[in-house]
């Protein structure tokens, strides 16, 4: 099956199951945005499918390549992450390393991929980060650096976009033009797959795709 496909993804907290068996399909090119109260695990779950923790059961693949099985990792777990591009809540650029820098560094990292990236000076401009590369993650707003992060996400070409409360502590302005940019960036890639979660219901309106609910462990349409 084409695009990212979970099964029965079940992960725990000492006794508590906070994801309690999710199923998810997003197609090549497919939107889904999770809802969800804060605590409601939604983070988790974007964390469980970039294997930052360890999901107790369950499968996962992307392009029908299954890279993790109940409690089991199928692949080099470098391999998923090229493939995985994850936008954090808490904007974690490398503060000594400019705008650029960031973005380079995540390309080499994931160097020796196949596939090719879009070139760096399109995924700057549709971003709308021209002229701002030189500058520190301390000099630039929390919007800038905000989309600097979605570059560094993007710049390996990846499969899956995952994308966690990405303009929550964005001001109204900020949050659009993070929005304008992203669909921007989308445009390079149209074959990927992208993944956010939100307790904003602004952002899932003005984001488009399909629609869930994250409660009790589970998702619902
Ligand atoms: N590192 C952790 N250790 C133990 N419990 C955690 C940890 N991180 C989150 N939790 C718990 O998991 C649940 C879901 O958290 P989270 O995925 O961050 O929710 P959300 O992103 O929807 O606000 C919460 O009950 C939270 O307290
Ligand atoms: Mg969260």
């Amino acid at each position: 099956m084409v695009g990212l496909d979970i099964q029965g993804l079940v992960v725990r907290r000492g006794s508590a199951n906070i994801l309690d068996g999710v199923d998810l399909h997003i197609p090549c090119g497919g939107t889904v945005v999770v809802v969800g109260e804060s605590g409601a695990g939604k983070t988790t779950l974007l964390k469980a499918i970039d294997l930052l923790i360890s999901p107790a059961e369950g499968v996962m693949s992307i392009n029908g390549l299954k890279y993790w099985e109940g409690q089991r990792v199928l692949v080099r777990p470098e391999a998923i992450r090229g493939d995985i591009g994850f936008v954090f809540q808490e904007i974690n650029l490398v503060p000594h390393l400019t705008a650029l820098e960031n973005i380079e560094l995540r390309a080499k990292v994931i160097a020796g991929r196949s596939r090719v990236s879009a070139e760096m000076s399109d995924l700057l401009s549709a971003l709308d980060l021209v002229g701002k590369e030189q500058r520190y993650p301390d000099e630039l707003s929390g919007g800038e650096a905000q989309r600097v992060a979605i570059a560094r996400a993007l710049v390996s070409a990846p499969r899956l976009l995952l994308l966690d409360e990405i303009t929550s502590a964005l001001d109204v302005l900020n949050q659009e033009r993070v929005l304008a940019s992203l669909k921007k960036a989308r445009e390079l890639y149209p074959e990927i797959s992208l993944l956010a979660v939100t307790h904003l219901s602004s952002f899932s309106e003005s984001i488009g795709g399909r629609i869930l609910r994250l409660e009790a462990g589970r998702l619902f349409d």
